[in-house]
């Protein structure tokens, strides 16, 4: 009897786990976005989904605009941590809340940090603006988004700079090489202090590189 409970509760996992279909803008608990399939805005600008690159064998999640020929990335997730399974998925964990890349279950790389706990109202959603947001429908809490952790493009609604109450600073890094995504030698950002101070500064490999003042 005991058995056969825990039989029907796995196999009801199993149903309610669907793989999604290509073209809509939100992943919902339950879904899964697999390597064939992606996730487009509601206006249709940005696409979003896995993308391999040959030479390092390496399967990234990415966005990119929906009419660009070369499909060239504004965003990339995770990029110290390439994929290396021939076979993965983007999901909401259902028992922590968290947007995962997993494999047969098992998550590889944990995308959103914060500790949102599990609710069967989260929805993972790629705006119209390219910000790939984890939200919680029922209170509307956005708990984490794409726009906070910039890749090495700057798109409109994106800031750079850094939240000296938080610690949190968002930065552009640049690619290791044209092809490979990981974190290359520059960095990019903003630094402003009082109506005087406000610095573009460009870092390379973490010292100084290029400044220039914009006030
Ligand atoms: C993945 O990226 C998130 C930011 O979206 C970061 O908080 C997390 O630590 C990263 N995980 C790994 C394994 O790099
Ligand atoms: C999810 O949302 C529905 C209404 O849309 C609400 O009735 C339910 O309580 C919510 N569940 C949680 C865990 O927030
Ligand atoms: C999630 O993290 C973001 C920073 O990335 C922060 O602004 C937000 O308050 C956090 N939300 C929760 C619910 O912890």
């Amino acid at each position: 009897m005991i058995n056969l409970i825990i039989f029907i509760v796995q196999c009801s996992n199993l149903i309610i786990s669907s793989v999604l279909a290509s073209g809509v803008s939100t992943i919902k608990v339950g879904d899964r976005l697999d390597l064939n399939s992606q996730l487009v805005s509601t206006d249709r600008r940005f696409t979003l989904g896995f993308f391999l690159i040959p030479e390092t064998c390496s399967t990234y999640l990415g966005i990119w605009y929906t009419h660009d020929r070369s499909s060239t990335k504004v965003w990339v997730a995770n990029r110290s941590t390439p994929i290396k399974s021939s076979s993965c998925v983007l999901m909401i964990d259902h028992r922590t809340g968290k947007l995962i890349i997993a494999n047969g279950g098992i998550s590889l790389v944990t995308i959103s940090d914060n500790q949102s706990g599990a609710s069967p109202n989260l929805t993972a959603t790629l705006q119209d603006t390219g910000d790939f947001q984890l939200k919680n429908e029922f209170d509307n809490q956005i708990l984490w988004k794409s726009f906070d952790y910039p890749s090495n493009v700057l798109l409109p609604g994106m800031k750079l700079g850094w939240d000296r109450g938080t610690g949190h600073s968002w930065e552009l890094t640049s690619w290791l090489s044209d092809t490979i995504p990981d974190l290359g030698a520059f960095t990019m950002t903003f630094d402003a202090y009082g109506e005087t101070y406000r610095n573009i500064l460009i870092r390379r490999r973490g010292l100084p590189y290029w400044s220039k003042n914009v006030n």
